[in-house]
């Protein structure tokens, strides 16, 4: 197993590991992201049987122990199933999420305090970067859900919104939505819900410049454009649900 290193933002790294055996033949990819600052901060901790692996591949951007935030979108085995090994090998990390996610898992699961969140809230890490948490409960899935926005650099640390298959490119200008949208209708992975659409679109009025996905590529270019029509096809899907309800009755 390798991890693929790129830098995908100013100061901001992905952490890219393949594994073809998952939705094989096209394989399916875990993309950890590092923001650098005074106070680094991690988004996603990887499986914790990749633990091993991942903190080798971050020791070849920083020592690990120097790490002091650790972030995810929801409370999921790739998401923070290696919380605690992380929080072990860096002293002074802690982690950090929104009210729902910290009351519901991570003030029993974490073997550290969380650092509770409020819908907005910046976390100044230093070196003029800026992040900041927006709850966005239930999209794709989990109550807890979030997302992170780097403010200096306009990157949307996206967590499984746009997930696709296959090992493609660290960063692409290419179509993000198509392959999403074809990983949905494989995996089903969200929970649609009649607000996922306003959800996703309020993400698009952060315009952000960089999507930093976790299963696929990163995205440069017109992140609102590529959100919009995300929600737009999540509007369409939880729309034609009643009608399918209403069918099968
Ligand atoms: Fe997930
Ligand atoms: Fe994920």
């Amino acid at each position: 197993m390798e991890t693929r290193i790129d830098q995908i933002a100013d100061g901001i790294y992905r952490l890219s590991t393949f594994v073809p055996d998952i939705a094989p033949p096209a394989g399916f990819t875990f993309n950890q992201f590092l923001v650098l600052g005074d106070e680094p901060l991690m988004f996603h901790t990887g499986l914790r049987k990749m633990f091993p692996h991942n903190r080798e591949a971050l020791s070849r951007i920083i020592p690990p122990e120097q790490l002091r935030w650790i972030a995810y979108g929801h409370f999921e085995a790739d998401e923070c199933g290696a919380m605690n090994e992380w929080l072990a090998v860096a002293p002074n990390a802690q982690a950090a999420h929104g009210q729902t996610g910290c009351l519901v898992s991570l003030n029993d699961f974490a073997d550290r305090a969380p650092r509770i969140l409020a819908d907005g809230e910046v976390i100044d890490i230093g070196r003029g970067k800026r992040v900041r948490f927006i709850d966005t409960p239930h999209t794709p899935h989990g109550w807890d859900a979030g997302v992170m926005y780097e403010e200096s650099t306009g990157t949307l640390l996206c967590g499984d919104l746009f997930t696709q298959l296959g090992d493609g490119p660290a960063l692409t200008e290419g179509d993000v939505v198509g392959p999403s949208i074809a990983a949905e209708d494989l995996f089903k992975y969200s929970s649609l819900n009649p607000a996922m659409g306003t959800t996703i679109r309020s993400l698009a009025a952060l315009s952000p410049r960089t999507l930093a996905i976790m299963h696929g590529p990163s995205f440069s270019g017109d992140g609102a454009a590529a959100l919009h029509a995300l929600a737009d096809e999540y509007d369409r899907r939880a729309c034609a649900q009643p009608a399918v309800a209403a069918e099968a009755a």
